[in-house]
């Protein structure tokens, strides 16, 4: 009855190995994204999120596929210094921690932002005396926990408004344009190796909001002050258009002696997904990949979550999803075989 039991049991597991893995040949496996990425030296990352750490299916995904994570939400204000001077990394350390268990790197996401701060930081009208403190204290011991465990930080996340103005945030309002070369000088000093960013949406294509970080990226060269990359996040949709000056704009970042990365990938649509659409968004990942492949400081790429199934697209965006590679029963879409004929 035991080895019965056992025997069918190893039938079933080989019959499961054959159906889910059908092009994998005695010994070895199909190449991951990761694996493609790297042979280019790039690589190959997905956004991840603490409450998903529960599901083992996704996990194994998560896991293999790609070689870098990013915290969806974890490594936030509101999460890491929910009252003033109290830190709490439990929600990064646990998203370190899986990352270092897959030998995957971890991109810091995110110091300083306007959203999602916690309330005793927006409930208060700030001296800048006062703000610059606790803009230091917060930047210094979060990056301090951190080092030599993230490579790369988003040190100021959406700076800009769309018409290339500096968006009205509390920092803006109380400190003026300067905090950005602070930040990125208190950060540098709290760890000098790791790769010091600023990351914005709508800075795909050369325009208005790119040509601002262009002209702040060189002030800031020339001034000496510590920036290694610009994160383009890469929020797009299909209702838009795809950024077709995308391989321009990240070459003319590089000539300023700066890295790039699309860092927060999804192209989300206009609900019901069709098939026509889900080929049009395969097209746009590919061309992505091909962008950011030809430009050799561009190192890497992150979609903002893998699967439909935990996208942030839905719940902000209404009528719209199906903005991933996988869809929400963990299957790969046609974007997802896309992006591993760029790589290849
Ligand atoms: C999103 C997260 O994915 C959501 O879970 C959260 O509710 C809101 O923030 N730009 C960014 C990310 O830089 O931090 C945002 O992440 C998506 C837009």
């Amino acid at each position: 009855m035991r080895t019965h039991r056992l025997r069918l049991a190893g039938v079933v597991a080989a019959v499961l190995v054959a159906v889910t893995a059908p092009t994998a040949q005695a010994g070895h496996r199909d190449p991951t994204l990761a694996d493609l990425a790297q042979r280019h030296g790039r690589y190959f990352g997905s956004a991840t999120d603490n409450p998903e750490l529960v599901d083992e299916p996704y996990k194994a995904v998560l896991g293999s596929e790609f070689d870098q994570i990013t915290p969806g939400n974890g490594m936030k204000w509101y999460a890491t210094e929910p009252q003033q001077g109290v830190f709490d990394f439990t929600k990064g350390d646990e998203i370190v921690d899986f990352a270092r268990a897959h030998h995957q790197k971890v991109r810091g996401h995110t110091l300083v932002w306007h959203s999602q701060l916690p309330g005793w930081l927006t409930g208060k009208e700030w001296t800048a005396d006062e703000l610059r403190a606790v803009l230091k204290n917060h930047i210094q011991t979060e990056v301090r926990h951190y080092r030599g465990k993230v490579f790369a930080w988003d040190v100021v996340n959406e700076a800009f408004n769309e018409d290339g103005t500096w968006r009205d945030t509390v920092f803006y309002r109380t400190l003026g344009p300067g905090y950005i070369a602070d930040a990125l000088r208190w950060a540098r000093q709290a760890d000098p190796k790791v790769k010091l960013y600023l990351n914005d949406y709508n800075i795909e294509t050369v325009g208005a909001k790119s040509d601002a970080y262009y002209a702040l990226a060189k002030e800031l060269k020339a001034q000496g002050v510590p920036l290694d990359g610009i994160g383009l996040q890469a929020h797009l949709a299909l209702q838009y258009g795809y950024p077709t000056s995308l391989e321009e704009n990240l070459r003319r970042f590089a000539k300023l002696g700066l890295d790039t990365a699309l860092t927060e990938v999804d192209i989300r649509m206009i609900l019901p997904a069709t098939e026509e659409k889900l080929a049009q968004q395969a097209q746009w990942y590919a061309d992505l990949t091909d962008a950011c492949l030809a430009v050799r400081r561009c190192v890497g790429i992150t979609v903002w979550d893998y699967t439909d199934k935990y996208s942030w697209i839905p719940a902000f965006f209404e009528g719209q999803g199906a903005a991933l590679p996988w869809d929400e029963q963990l299957l790969p879409k046609p974007a997802y075989f896309a992006i591993r004929d760029a790589l290849r």
